[in-house]
């Protein structure tokens, strides 16, 4: 079963034929937001998806404050076996300006004092699983072709920064990120990729550049000018979900 787990700009999903929503507690605590468990209706077929907004309900949730275990948790109890995340981003890499598509193949992670692990250690072994590709590459591949059908033009790679926040970044830590190699600067990829590794669940992003990166454009950044790009994307990105949702099955 495919989730999605929706970012900024995507806390509510009312295209989706939902089906129950279901408060779920982990030993990891409450996740986000009840889990909306759902059906995308596409080409006749009706497909099964779980909704969760990473931000909860009405965004009350700080990226550096989300309880990326509980979620992580309650979608693999729930039957969850692939995740496709949203994530609004700021853009680095050439061409990544405010509306451009990117699915990223790579990771650097910035954040500190996050929950990085489930701590199996705690049942007898020491979990240090292979993160090489912090990505499913199956399920970047349906993307890629889900952005393709849907005719969006998109960057098909990418190195997703992960930065605490919740603040933006300095220029000068922009630079250094670029130095680094960074395409993307975010606050939500990690350590949620690394937690599906942990579970064995399969996960890959889909990326909404809102706005050039701190330094990068000559005016200061504008949280609402980053809400305006998102919310023009918004139906373009929930395209591609049910495309990609259709490919999935
Ligand atoms: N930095 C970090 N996270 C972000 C940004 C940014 O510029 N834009 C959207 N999410």
């Amino acid at each position: 079963m495919l989730a999605i787990i929706g970012g900024s700009g995507l806390n509510q999903f009312p295209e989706l034929r939902i089906i129950k929503e279901r408060y779920v507690s982990t030993p990891y605590g409450d996740c986000s937001a009840p889990l909306t468990f759902a059906e995308i209706q596409s080409e006749g077929k009706n497909i099964p998806v779980i909704f969760l907004p990473r931000h909860g309900k009405g965004h009350r949730l700080p990226p550096h404050l989300i309880n990326y275990r509980a979620n992580l948790w309650a979608l693999k109890e729930a039957g969850v076996t692939r995740i496709l995340a949203i994530n609004a981003v700021g853009g680095m890499g050439a061409g990544m300006g405010p509306g451009a598509f990117v699915v990223p193949h790579q990771l650097i992670d910035y954040t500190w004092g996050r929950e990085q692990s489930f701590n199996f250690a705690a049942d007898g072994y020491v979990n240090h699983i292979d993160f090489t590709q912090p990505y499913s590459a199956r399920m970047r591949e349906l993307l890629i072709q889900s952005l393709a059908v849907a005719e969006l033009p998109f960057h098909q790679e990418a190195v997703y920064g992960c930065t605490q926040g919740p603040r933006l970044e300095t220029a000068a830590e922009i630079q250094r990120l670029i130095r680094d190699g960074c395409d993307l600067v975010g606050m939500t990829a990690m350590p949620e990729a690394a937690l599906a590794r942990e579970l064995g669940l399969e996960y890959a992003a889909l990326c909404l550049v809102v706005n050039w990166a701190a330094g990068l454009a000559d005016q200061e950044l504008s949280v609402d000018e980053m809400m305006q790009v998102l919310a023009a994307g918004i139906s373009d990105i929930k395209k591609t979900i049910f495309i990609f949702a259709n490919a999935t099955i």
